[in-house]
């Protein structure tokens, strides 16, 4: 095992850098273009904002069991069963919003095996797995963003505790196919390693398939499934999600909520179940929007020739690189400060996304065009000065 990290060790997120920036410009009256935030700009729909609050009028306001409400688990299991086809039992589940599931399910693991493979560029999985006293080791995405399992298998070892998969991806956009993950499946099946995978834009993705990793399994064993309903139905705020697991890492995760926020809000529950069992319409019209948006961007990022594109499967968000000599998060702060608009540097989500910014489509038209015309203005203007 490596060395205990505490939580005043970890270093500042350089996305948070940006954030900051943003939030002291705000304060002092300025109008910023925001491409940073990666949430949709949808309101929660109505019926399940109903539900509730009926919910919280008929008396649900006390606490729960860690694991969640039964009325939500058996959605959560219906769900798994019908749509990833992940053959889990009401013992699999757990309702746990899915950033603190990716610590929990850490937590759940550590003890034995000290190292976690991360995509790169990829989400932020290197501090929770730090604070789990293991050791993030970075596989890199092949040359056009995908997923390159040669990379993932040139680092798996005995001593590997889980790789952490995120498809489709954060910030990459680029989906895991299935030959892929039945063949990442099969060889941390042969060294006893698990597989945590982050599935919260399962249900945003452009002409292609979705497929869940944990339905390779008979029962859930090796694979941690997590999934969310941030993004699928528009509810960032309400902190609802939840994960399939084996019984035994359940009921580790269920230690760590009971000892730190003993459950989920019920009426956040019973609502989730609602939208588990009857949202598949705001799911298909969100997605329709995103995929209006999502050719949108990419046209207009294909007009700037600065800028290299890569193909967009899923999610809501675009990582091109740039052909001007400065680095991301330096491109962030001017893009800030001379234009007024805010996107995530690349390196934010590792070494291997410097030279790239990430931008979110999750918001209006209107934010998109005012956003990438500026960008186009900004990078045109330094090409020329560097000329
Ligand atoms: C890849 C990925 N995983 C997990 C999360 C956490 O989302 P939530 O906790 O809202 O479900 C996010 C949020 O942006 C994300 O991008």
């Amino acid at each position: 095992m490596s060395e205990t990290t505490y939580i005043r060790d970890l270093k500042g997120s350089p996305s948070l850098e940006v954030v900051n920036l943003v939030l002291q410009k705000v304060s002092k009256g300025e109008k910023i273009t925001s491409l940073a935030i990666g949430e949709p700009v949808y309101k929660t729909p109505q019926k399940i904002m109903e539900v509730a609050f009926e919910s919280m009028k008929n008396g649900d306001t006390h606490y729960t069991s860690s694991y969640g409400i039964r009325e939500v688990r058996e959605a959560i299991v219906e769900k798994v069963n019908k749509k990833n086809k992940i053959k889990a039992g009401l013992e699999n589940s757990i309702f746990i919003m899915s950033k603190q599931s990716i610590y929990a399910s850490l937590m759940a693991i550590a003890g034995s095996r000290s190292k976690v493979l991360i995509p790169d560029p990829g989400y932020f999985y290197t501090e929770p797995i730090l604070l789990a006293g293991m050791k993030p080791v970075s596989y890199t995405s092949s040359e056009d963003l995908s997923f390159n399992l040669d990379n993932v298998l040139s680092l798996l070892d005995n001593d590997t505790a889980a790789v952490m998969i995120n498809s489709p991806g954060n910030p990459t956009g680029r989906v895991i196919d299935k030959k892929n993950l039945e063949r990442l499946y099969s060889a941390c099946k042969s060294k006893g390693v698990r597989i945590i995978s982050d599935e919260a834009y399962e249900d945003i993705v452009y002409n292609v398939e979705h497929f869940s990793i944990g339905s390779l399994e008979p029962v859930p064993d090796l694979v941690i499934s997590i999934f969310s309903l941030s993004k699928s139905y528009s509810m960032t705020g309400w902190r609802a999600g939840y994960t399939i697991a084996n019984e035994e890492t359940v009921s580790n995760i269920a230690r760590v909520i009971e000892q730190s926020t003993t459950c989920s809000p019920p009426f956040i529950q019973k609502a989730s179940a609602f939208a588990l069992k009857n949202g598949d319409e705001y799911i298909r019209e969100f997605r329709s929007d995103f995929n209006k948006k999502k050719e949108h961007v990419e046209k207009r990022l294909n007009e700037i020739s600065q800028l290299k594109t890569y193909p967009i499967e899923g999610a809501f968000y675009a990582f091109p690189s740039y052909k001007v000599k400065i680095k991301s998060t330096e491109l962030a702060k001017a893009l800030l400060n001379e234009y007024q608009v805010a996107v995530l540097p690349g390196i934010a989500f590792g070494g291997a996304g410097e030279g790239h910014f990430r931008i979110s489509f999750a918001g209006s038209f209107e934010t998109i065009d005012l956003g990438i015309d500026a960008l186009g203005r900004f990078l045109g203007s330094r090409a020329k000065s560097s000329s």
